[in-house]
């Protein structure tokens, strides 16, 4: 079929605020891709199996707590100890979709008092850099209006709102921006044909290194 193809595999990452359907649009897309039979990797951060990922997880329910500064290295780590692996699936041809990357470490640390982009983004630069980034977008309202914001650190519609806003200064040309209330199969239609339009362009061009 059309996305079948040699070379290397494309780096895609999902971003969007709580309830922006991220996760169902991701696994929608990793189901589709494994059906025509190609090779792809559903990564999600954080990935909280690592040890890393253990420590944000018990941060993220509320058991522990960590300084600002200190968590938001501990999530950058947690994608840099993915690279290797992220590395090979690439280089072997797989399709490596990605929920949440580098722009939510950014996005959710400097919606926080006392921080900017600018610090935000230098523990992760130089990361495999996304062929593209598909940004779920839409509005905290409508975000409240599919069911309440979960029990977890950061569920809250007014954070949410300036992660919002700080995840507008990120984009780049490398961003799809979907809108999120359409339906959900439209969505999955427009962002498979941006994949294939992707895949052509990427075809011989190496992996960039994000915001370097
Ligand atoms: P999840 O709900 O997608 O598992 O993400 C958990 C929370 O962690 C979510 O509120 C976003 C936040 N987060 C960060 O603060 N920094 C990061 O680098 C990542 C990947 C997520
Ligand atoms: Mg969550």
């Amino acid at each position: 079929n059309a996305l079948t193809r040699r070379g290397r595999g494309l780096l895609v990452a999902f971003e969007g605020c709580d309830r922006s359907g991220k996760s169902t649009q991701c696994q929608m897309l990793v189901d589709y891709l494994k059906s025509t039979g190609r090779d792809v990797a559903h990564l999600c951060f954080p990935d909280r199996t690592t040890s890393i990922g253990k420590s944000i997880n018990s941060y993220l329910q509320g058991t522990t707590e960590l300084e600002d500064h200190a968590i938001h290295l501990l999530f950058s780590a947690n994608r840099w100890e993915a690279v290797p692996k992220i590395k090979e699936l690439i280089e072997k041809g797989t399709l490596v979709i990605m929920d949440r990357y580098a722009f939510s470490g950014v996005a959710f640390t400097a919606a926080k008092k006392g921080f900017d982009v600018k610090w935000c983004k230098n523990p992760d630069r130089g990361l495999p850099s996304p062929d593209v980034v598909f940004y779920l977008d839409i509005s905290i309202k409508d975000a409240e209006m599919r069911g309440q914001f979960g029990e977890e650190r950061y569920e809250k519609a007014e954070f949410q709102q300036r992660v919002a806003d700080i995840y507008k200064q990120l984009r780049s040309d490398d961003w799809k921006v979907l809108d999120a209330m359409r339906d959900k199969n439209d969505i999955h239609m427009e962002i498979r044909s941006t994949l294939l339009e992707m895949e052509e362009l990427c075809r011989d061009a190496p992996l960039k290194n994000l915001w370097t």
